[in-house]
């Protein structure tokens, strides 16, 4: 009998800390946590089995079949926006090759379970691509369907994997005898700039928020490679779990799309450095922009529409971006500095 479980990869990263905490305080699921780097003791020990090991290691992905019935797939694991345009053919590996990888396991688990295995995909705010400058900010709040134009290589990646998805979904095998009797519940979220009090994240474009947060917290000087008008949107981490979770629970037949939008707040980098000052008045930070880093974040949008998410499963986030700073990002971020 294999074992059933909920498989989330990049279960070491940001995102796979804060759901696999989420989901194993809100029940108890077992969690096959998988990542190249190890996951952390107290992640692991919520963890049914924590593995260390490569997506792409076909030996291992294999065996992991072979164990466990994988009904519902968070697939995290990827190579962000900045370390993608250092090493871009290591980011398509990941990237391209990792999510086809799974999404080929999940489309055979679907096949043994007797019923669609539920796919859940990160995707980013860096699938789209706005010329210049002048574009971004006459566009405003944009859709998914629009300017899908990316810059990266990240991007490029996050916007074929949703395409992906929805092939495995809807067409895979299309005109095979034994086509798929249970397709891939593929299900997308395109998430904006995120920031955790707990965890930094490593190697994206977006990181100049977080950073400046946990630099002041530590009372370390800041540079900020964006231009303090530089505007985007990001959500704290408490929600981006939360759309994870309402989109993985919504019912299928409520849902419109594979790639839905969602967003909460979207300050200016000098914005966002007032409630940081505020809360930590010996903040020192410079702007100093790095011409190539800022022209991938003035490529991405100033703000995301997500009205379709909030339309077909209900998505609304509990933190603005007061609320984000006064009751989730200094009070943690203080304790966990001091403690
Ligand atoms: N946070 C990501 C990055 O900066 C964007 O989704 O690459």
């Amino acid at each position: 009998m294999r074992k059933e479980s909920i498989l989330v990869t990049g279960a070491a990263g940001e995102m796979g800390q804060a759901l696999i905490y989420y989901l194993t305080e809100h029940g108890s699921p077992s969690i096959l946590a998988l990542d190249v780097n190890p996951v952390p003791d107290k992640i692991k020990k919520r963890c049914h089995q924590a593995i260390t090991g490569d997506i792409l290691d076909e030996k291992l992905m294999d065996r992991l079949i072979s164990e466990y019935a994988l009904p519902l797939i968070y697939h995290l694991a990827a190579l962000l926006s900045k370390r993608g345009e250092f090493t871009p053919e290591a980011a398509h590996r990941v990237n391209v090759d990792g999510t086809f990888r799974l999404l080929q396991m999940a489309a055979e688990q679907s096949d043994w379970i007797g019923s669609s295995v539920k796919f859940l995909f990160p995707s980013s705010i860096a699938v789209y691509g706005l010329p210049n400058l002048e574009t971004k900010t006459q566009a405003g709040a944009i859709g998914e369907s629009e300017w899908n134009m990316p810059f990266t290589m990240y991007g490029c990646n996050k916007l074929y994997g949703e395409h992906l998805g929805r092939y495995y979904a809807h067409h895979y095998r299309q005109l095979a005898a034994d086509s798929q009797q249970h397709p891939v519940d593929f299900r997308s979220i395109r998430f904006p700039g995120l920031i955790s009090a707990f965890t930094l994240p490593t190697g994206g474009t977006s990181d100049y928020g977080p950073e400046m947060l946990h630099h002041a917290a530590q009372q370390v000087p800041y540079v900020c490679f964006v231009r303090e008008d530089t505007q985007m949107p990001f959500m704290v981490m408490p929600d981006a779990i939360k759309a994870l979770i309402m989109l993985e629970c919504a019912p299928h037949e409520n849902l419109t799309s594979h790639v839905y939008n969602v967003t909460s707040f979207n300050p200016s980098a000098g914005e966002m450095l007032e409630p940081i000052r505020a809360a930590f008045p010996d903040t020192q930070v410079t702007f100093q922009p790095d011409p190539k880093r800022q022209k991938i974040v003035d490529s991405w949008p100033v703000d995301l529409d997500d009205s379709r998410a909030r339309h077909d499963w209900g998505w609304e986030p509990d933190y603005d971006r007061e609320r984000a700073f006064d009751e989730y990002l200094i009070p943690t971020i203080s304790k966990r500095y001091t403690v």
